[in-house]
This record gives structure tokens, C-alpha cells and sequence, in this order.
């Protein structure tokens, strides 16, 4: 699991659209749930592009799926999105809000066309959402 920029201020970064809850919440919350279905979770944050990267290099390989916020570079980074291609991830985009929403530049995505599926305005119930989705593609194969 990736997020992107700015999530690491989960919980005081404008509640009233992101809510209350940290990224650590967030994360322990996929956590529980990804023990449930039996998948072993690597959550990640970086405020950096090329950080997320490298770590989808590193791990996308081995990885079953990629649940990613990409956050801000949801609307323009074509290297994230050549990455989850390159690595030949299946991965689903969560967004917290609803971009769709919100500001015009935010209901452009250039991730979602290489995505499963896009999940946009549930909260923290999206990154939920998408580990089900991760966990239903695997035993379908
Ligand atoms: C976001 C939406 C983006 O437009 C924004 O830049 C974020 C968070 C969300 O989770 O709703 O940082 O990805």
C-alpha cells in the first residue's frame, strides 16, 4: 500500500475532507484486515515521487496487488503511473475524498486508466474496499 504526499498529515491536514483519522489509524486499520484475508501488508508513505518509485520497483514484483493514494500526483505524475505498468501491478486507486467533487483538476486522474478500479469519496472504508478486491482477484486466479 502506497500514499502519497501530504497523508502523513492524516488527521490534522483538513478534516473536515480528509477526517480525523492519522495514517497510522489508516494503516493499522488495513493491517487488521489484510490479516484477516491472509495477505501480508508493506503500507508506505512518501512526500516524494521517485521515492514511490523505487519502491514499487522493489516491491511490486512480488506483490499480489498495490492499493495506492497517489494523493497530488494523481493528476499528473505519468512516472507513477509508467511504474505500476512497468512492474505489471494490478492496483486500485483509493481516494479519501471525492475528487470528483471537488476542484476541476482534481477529477482528472493519469493513474486510473492503468488501475482495476477507482474508489473516490468512502474514506478510510476505500482502502478496505480495495484490499477485498485485491484479496477476491487472487483467489479468482
Ligand atoms: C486525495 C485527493 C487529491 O486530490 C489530493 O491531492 C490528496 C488526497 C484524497 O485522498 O482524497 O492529497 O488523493
Amino acid at each position: 500500500m502506497v500514499n502519497g504526499p501530504n497523508l502523513n498529515l492524516l488527521g490534522t491536514r483538513e478534516p473536515e475532507i480528509y477526517g480525523v483519522e492519522t495514517l497510522a489509524d489508516l494503516e493499522e486499520r488495513v493491517r487488521k484486515r489484510s490479516t484477516e484475508l491472509n495477505l501480508d501488508l508493506v503500507a508506505y508513505h512518501s512526500n516524494h515521487e521517485g521515492e514511490i518509485i523505487d519502491f514499487l520497483h522493489e516491491q511490486g514484483p512480488g506483490a499480489v496487488g498495490l492499493i495506492i493514494n497517489p494523493a497530488a500526483f494523481t493528476h499528473y505524475s505519468y512516472a507513477i503511473r509508467d511504474a505500476i505498468v512497468a512492474v505489471g501491478l494490478r492496483a486500485v486507486e483509493v481516494h479519501i475524498s471525492n475528487i470528483h467533487e471537488r476542484e476541476p483538476f482534481r477529477g482528472r486522474s493519469v493513474i486510473a486508466p492503468v488501475c482495476v478500479t477507482q474508489i473516490s469519496g468512502k474514506g478510510i472504508g476505500g482502502y478496505i474496499e480495495a484490499i477485498n478486491i485485491i484479496a477476491q482477484d487472487e483467489q479468482g486466479k
